[in-house]
C-alpha cells in the first residue's frame, strides 16, 4: 500500500497531560491497525475529539470543534467522527443527541477500552491489525500510573467524569516504560491526579520512583500531580536521593486564604502549605516548585484575595498558572452562588498573573550565568538566521525549558548549557564545551 490509499487520523486533544497520554494511547492502536496520523481533519478517514471538562470555556471549546465537524462530515460522508474525554462522559448523551456528525461517544471512564470499542463498533475490522514500527522520534514520553481521583475538592469535575482513583500495576507500569525505551524514549513523566496517592501491591509512590529509576535507559523520571495533603517525607527522600528523577514538583496551592481552602476542600491551610514548601526546599534546595492558583470562588472577597497574593509573594512559585473559578454541575461547590462578579474576576485574575509572571521571569533571572544541564528534545530550523546552526530545545533537570543554538545534532543528548537570557516561560542559553 502506497502512502496515498492508507486510511488516516487526525486527533484534537483538549485538557490536560492525561488527555495527551490517552491521545498517544488511541494513535498508537490505530497505527497498530495500518493507519497514517495526518495533522488535518480534510484527509482524515477517522477523526477523535478528546475532551475536556475542567472549565466552561475548555467545553466551549470542544463543542465548536464538534459543530465544526459538520463541514467535515458533508465532504466526507464515510468519515466516522469520535469524541472521547471527559466531556464526552459528563455530557456525551447532549452530544449525541444535538450533533448528527458524531458517529460514536466514549467517556473517560471507559477510554481504556478504546481497542475494544472501535472493533465492537465495526469503525475498526477485526484482523486488519499489523505491527508497524514506530519511529516518531522522542525522546520524552508519559505514562498514566493512575486513573480517577478520590479527592473531590469542592469546585472540581474530574473526580465525577474520571471515576474513583484506581492505579494501574507496578509490573505494567514497567513494562510499558521498559517498551517505550525501546524506541529510544530517555525521559518518562509519570501522571495522575494525584500521584502522591499511588499504591498497588504493597508499592507507594516512592517505591515506585525506585522501581522506575532501576529502568537502564531511562535517564529521568518526572511525575504530576501532586496533592499537598499527600506529599511524604519519604517521598522527598526519594526525590532528593533518586539521581534519574527531576527536582520539580508541581504543588497545587489554589488559594491563600484558609476559609476558601476549607471551601474548596483541600484540606490544608496555608501555613500548612508553607511549612511544606519550607521542607521540600530544606531537602532539595535547588527543586522548582509550581503551582495552580483559583480566583474568584464562591464568597471570595478582596481580604481572601490578598491573602493569596500574600502567599504567593510569600512562597515565590517558579511558575503558576492561574484560572478564573468556573462553576461545573454536579460539584458541591455548584450548590454555592457564583458571587463574584466577571469584572472582579478578570481585574484579580490579571493581578495575580501579572505577579505570578514578574516573579517567575525574577526567579529565571537569577539563573543567568548559571549552567543547566539540558536533555535536547527536538530541533527546528530557523530560516530567517543565516547560518549553519539549528535552534535546539530542551528541559533543565527543574523542569525550565530552555532554548539554545547549535551546528551538531544534539537531539536526545544530555549537555551542559549556559543560561543567558530569561523570559517568563523559558530560558535562553549557550552551549559550554
Ligand atoms: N489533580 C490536579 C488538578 C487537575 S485540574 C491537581 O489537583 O493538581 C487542574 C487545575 O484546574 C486545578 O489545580 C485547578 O486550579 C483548576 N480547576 C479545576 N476545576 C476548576 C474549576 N471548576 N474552575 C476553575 N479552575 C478549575
Ligand atoms: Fe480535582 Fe482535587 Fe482531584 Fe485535583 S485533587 S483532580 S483538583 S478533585
Ligand atoms: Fe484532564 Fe480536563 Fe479531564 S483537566 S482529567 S481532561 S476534565
Amino acid at each position: 500500500m502506497t502512502e496515498k490509499t492508507m486510511k488516516k487520523y487526525y486527533i484534537k486533544t483538549f485538557g490536560c497531560q492525561m488527555n495527551a497520554a490517552d491521545s498517544d494511547m488511541f494513535s498508537e492502536y490505530l497505527i497498530s491497525c495500518g493507519y497514517l496520523p495526518t495533522d488535518t481533519p480534510d484527509n482524515a478517514d477517522i477523526v477523535i475529539i478528546n475532551t475536556c471538562s475542567v472549565r466552561q470555556h475548555a467545553e466551549e471549546r470542544a463543542f465548536t470543534e464538534i459543530g465544526d465537524m459538520k463541514h467535515y462530515k458533508a465532504a466526507n460522508p464515510n468519515g466516522k467522527v469520535i469524541v472521547v474525554g471527559c466531556m464526552a462522559e459528563n455530557l456525551g448523551d447532549e452530544i449525541k443527541k444535538k450533533y448528527q456528525q458524531v458517529d460514536l461517544v466514549i467517556g473517560a471512564k471507559n477510554t481504556q477500552n478504546f481497542p475494544e470499542i472501535m472493533t465492537q463498533s465495526g469503525i475498526i475490522q477485526k484482523g486488519i491489525a499489523a505491527a508497524v514500527a514506530k519511529n516518531d522520534n522522542k525522546i520524552s514520553s508519559h505514562i498514566t500510573i493512575m486513573r480517577g481521583c478520590n479527592n473531590f475538592c469542592s469546585y472540581c469535575i474530574v473526580p465525577y467524569v474520571r471515576g474513583p482513583e484506581q492505579s494501574k500495576p507496578v509490573d505494567e507500569i514497567l513494562k510499558e516504560i521498559t517498551d517505550l525505551t525501546e524506541r529510544g524514549i530517555k525521559e518518562i513523566s509519570l501522571l495522575g491526579q494525584n500521584v502522591n496517592s499511588y499504591f498497588s501491591n504493597n508499592v507507594d509512590f516512592a517505591d515506585l520512583l525506585a522501581k522506575v529509576s532501576e529502568i537502564k535507559n531511562i535517564k529521568r523520571i518526572r511525575f504530576m500531580t501532586n496533592h499537598p495533603k499527600d506529599v511524604s517525607d519519604k517521598l522527598l527522600k526519594s526525590i532528593s536521593t533518586l539521581n534519574k528523577v527531576c527536582h520539580h514538583i508541581h504543588l497545587p496551592l489554589q488559594s491563600g486564604s484558609d476559609k476558601i481552602l476549607e471551601l474548596m476542600n483541600r484540606k490544608y491551610t496555608f501555613e500548612n502549605y508553607y511549612q511544606l514548601v519550607r521542607k521540600i526546599r530544606y531537602y532539595i534546595s535547588e527543586i522548582s516548585i509550581t503551582s495552580d492558583i483559583m480566583t474568584g470562588f464562591p464568597t471570595e472577597t478582596d481580604k481572601d484575595h490578598k491573602a493569596t497574593i500574600e502567599a504567593i509573594n510569600k512562597i515565590g512559585f517558579d511558575f503558576t498558572y492561574v484560572f478564573k473559578y468556573s462553576p461545573r454541575s454536579k460539584t458541591e461547590a455548584f450548590k454555592l452562588k457564583d458571587d463574584v462578579t466577571k469584572e472582579k474576576k478578570e481585574k484579580w485574575h490579571k493581578e495575580l498573573l501579572d505577579l505570578c509572571n514578574s516573579i517567575a521571569k525574577e526567579r529565571n533571572t537569577k539563573l543567568i550565568g548559571t549552567l543547566s544541564e539540558v536533555l535536547v528534545e527536538s530541533s527546528a530550523d530557523t530560516p530567517e538566521i543565516n547560518d549553519d546552526k539549528k535552534e535546539f530545545f530542551g528541559k533543565g533537570r527543574d523542569n525550565r525549558g530552555i532554548v539554545f543554538r547549535s551546528a551538531k545534532n544534539l537531539i536526545g543528548q544530555s549537555i551542559n548549557v549556559k543560561i543567558t537570557q530569561a523570559k517568563i516561560h523559558s530560558l535562553i542559553g549557550e552551549v559550554e564545551n
